[in-house]
């Protein structure tokens, strides 16, 4: 059997709200393998932000734990809102990651320009977010989440903001990160490019998770 990278035990979340307590994720438990892609669906406010933020660590369950590689760099989160830093060109936002692993400079040059030209984006390194649009921003925080090359990746719907042609080509990179690359792989999306690309597909009501 391959090697399990991440593993979530009971998770739940709780967002408490002058409006009352909100159970965003309730009692999920699911393993994701080295090779495989993962893909979580479910309706808007069916908890898919909360959990993934949870798996990538940007979070803190309310109960429950999990397990994923901890070396910086080993896993890589692309955060739905993106998470771009505004002052900073495309390429910058790439590198950041690199500065935090400590990976020197001629290498960190090298790593970015290929991330960036993985998803399409070689010509644009220079450009500020604000001088992006919406599609491109999207890829550059995937190329973030991918420089360090991660064992594991989390990617809240990547493929939101792009066309369906554009979103075909980043959901193959995924495919072969995974499949070749031996990385662990779990995406939310209700997109179907990305659903039929998938190993398994788990779904998300209410906070509550079915394997499909
Ligand atoms: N920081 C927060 N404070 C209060 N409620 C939140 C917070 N984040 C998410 N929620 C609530 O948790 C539920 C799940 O949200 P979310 O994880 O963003 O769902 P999805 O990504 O599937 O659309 C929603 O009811 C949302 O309003
Ligand atoms: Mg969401």
């Amino acid at each position: 059997m391959t090697e399990v990278l991440l593993r979530a035990h009971d998770v739940s979340r709780e967002f408490r709200t002058p409006a009352g307590v909100v159970h965003a994720v309730v009692g999920v438990s699911l393993e994701v393998r080295a090779g495989e892609l993962v893909v979580v669906r479910g309706r808007s406010g069916a908890g898919k932000t909360t959990l993934l933020g949870m798996l990538a660590g940007a979070d803190v369950p309310t109960s429950g734990a999990v397990e994923r590689p901890t070396e910086p760099g080993e896993t890589g989160y692309v955060m739905q809102t993106f998470g771009l830093v505004d002052v900073l060109s495309a390429a910058e936002n790439v590198e950041l990651p690199l500065r935090v692993v400590r990976t020197p400079s001629a290498e960190r040059d090298e790593r970015v320009r290929d991330a960036l030209a993985t998803v399409g984006l070689a010509r644009h390194g220079h450009q500020r977010p604000a001088e992006l649009s919406g599609g491109q921003r999207q890829r550059v925080a995937i190329a973030r989440a991918l420089v360090t090359r991660p064992r594991l990746l989390v990617a809240d719907e990547p493929t939101g903001q792009l066309d369906s042609v554009t979103a075909g080509a980043v959901m193959d990179v995924l495919r072969e990160l995974t499949r070749s690359g031996g990385v662990a792989a779990i995406v939310a999306t209700h997109d179907p490019i990305l659903v039929e690309r998938a190993d398994r597909v788990l779904d998300l009501h209410d906070g509550h998770l079915a394997e499909v």
